[in-house]
């Protein structure tokens, strides 16, 4: 059985917008089954709200609300504590990490400085790259005739991409690539503290290593740019360089994991598309409108001001609930429906974020889904749930799949 997020709410749970609102908690592994059916309702009546989980936030579930948040850093700082991006990383609360974190002046130069590396032309070049790891991986996964394709392919591939952006060797990429993967798998949090540690001198040497030789890539860039007239310091750049594995890594691999159940899910999409590999491009693009894989971020309220009708005060924080945007059935018309034909329209579906703090990485990520699509559906064509599995979607800061357990046709 496939569990999914059309999956109906619990019998007699309330249907009153402002109280679903007030204990709406993104982080709360119940709500994933039902995750899109509460914001929509939340956003039906309330599109910004308040909650009063996790200390207290601002709910922002409507598309031209959260537009507007993402388009006013003067009103809404990227700084955000405990709800944003940066609580997937588990050390270094206390730094603030260059450009995901900050705003305005000192957010552009970072972002200018860092931009060559995520180029289309940019991403394109990594294109062999990352087909060659893929089929390497599904090479050993075809004679098994079953296996997770979470963990077995789509965990497999982007850590080793995002530490070739990055300028690591290939020993230091596989030494990231197990790292990051106990770090986001570990089943409690002494044991995550432990490999956080671990991970933490491991950036730490490799920024050290940079400072001393420079060289031509994405982190010796990191380390060397001046913003303000000063390099960032040693805690900054680990946990900016922290932010960034998980920006390339987490979204990509539940991005992909969730592409996989949509095939499974819709027999006839899958044979669209496995006919047709030039279709992919549009599958991943209305895959990020209709399940984006960063379902929700945060902002930090800096001047007393109003969204949506409600009156904001300096220190409140907004949660911006991206995939909720992209329902928002005043700009999408049959926003709940997955349409790989859909019509792009002048309002843009917000799964890349909108604003200054769009996403860096949307070529490179565009690039690995739909290799990483390719490559399977060419490699294992007849790929199906075992029978009897059960498939989990999560839902917090990103959106995903716990496992697929999948089988196929041995060759
Ligand atoms: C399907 C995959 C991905 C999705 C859905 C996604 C989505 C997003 C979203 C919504 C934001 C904005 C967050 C906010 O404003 O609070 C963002 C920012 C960012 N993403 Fe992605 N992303 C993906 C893959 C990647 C990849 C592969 C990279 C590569 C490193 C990347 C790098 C970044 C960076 C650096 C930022 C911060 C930009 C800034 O603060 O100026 N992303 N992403």
């Amino acid at each position: 059985m496939v569990l999914n997020s059309g999956d109906a709410p619990t019998r007699g749970a309330t249907t009153d917008p402002v109280a679903l609102a007030r204990g709406f908690n993104h982080l709360d592994p119940a709500i994933a089954a039902t995750a899109y059916e509460t914001l929509g309702a939340i956003r039906r009546g309330c599109p910004v709200a308040r909650s009063e989980e996790l200390d207290g936030f601002v709910l922002v579930t409507g598309y031209g609300e959260i537009r507007e948040a993402a388009h006013a850093p003067e009103r809404f700082s990227a700084y955000v504590d405990g709800l944003g991006a940066a609580a997937v990383v588990t050390e270094m609360r206390e730094a603030v990490a260059p450009m995901f974190e900050t705003d305005e002046e000192h957010h552009h130069q970072w972002r200018r400085a860092l931009m060559d590396f995520f180029t289309s032309a940019a991403a394109a070049a990594q294109e062999q790259y990352v087909r060659a790891i893929c089929r390497e991986t599904l090479q050993e996964l075809i004679p098994h005739g079953a296996a997770d394709l979470v963990g077995g392919y789509t965990q497999q591939v982007p850590p080793l991409v995002i530490g070739r952006v990055l300028g690591l060797a290939e020993m230091e990429r596989a030494w990231l690539s197990e790292h990051v993967r106990a770090l986001y798998g570990a089943e409690t949090l002494t044991e995550a503290r432990q490999i956080g540690r671990v991970y933490a001198d491991f950036l730490l040497g490799q920024i050290r290593e940079r400072r001393a030789h420079p060289g031509s890539d994405l982190l010796s860039r990191m380390v060397t740019v001046e913003v303000d007239g000063r390099t960032a310091d040693e805690d900054e750049l680990v946990k900016m360089t922290m932010l960034m594995v998980a920006a390339g890594h987490l979204t990509t691999v539940d991005a992909c994991a969730t592409a996989i159940l949509q095939l499974l899910e819709d027999s006839a999409l899958r044979e669209r598309v496995a006919g047709d590999a030039g279709l992919l491009g549009s599958f991943v693009e209305e895959l990020v409108r209709y399940e984006p894989a960063v379902a929700a971020t945060g902002r930090t309220v800096t001047a007393a001001t109003h969204l949506g009708g409600m009156p904001l005060s300096p220190g409140d924080r907004l949660l911006l609930a991206w995939g909720s945007a992209n329902r928002d059935e005043r700009h999408f018309a049959d926003g709940d429906v997955f349409r790989l034909d859909r019509e792009r329209t002048r309002t843009p579906h917000l799964g890349w974020g909108a604003g200054e703090h769009r996403c860096l990485g949307r070529h490179l990520a565009r690039v690995e889904l739909r290799v990483m699509l390719d490559e399977l559906l060419r490699a294992v064509p007849d790929f199906r749930l075992q029978p009897h599995a059960t498939v989990r979607r999560t839902f917090g800061v990103i959106r995903g799949v716990a496992a697929l357990p999948a089988q196929w046709s041995r060759r």
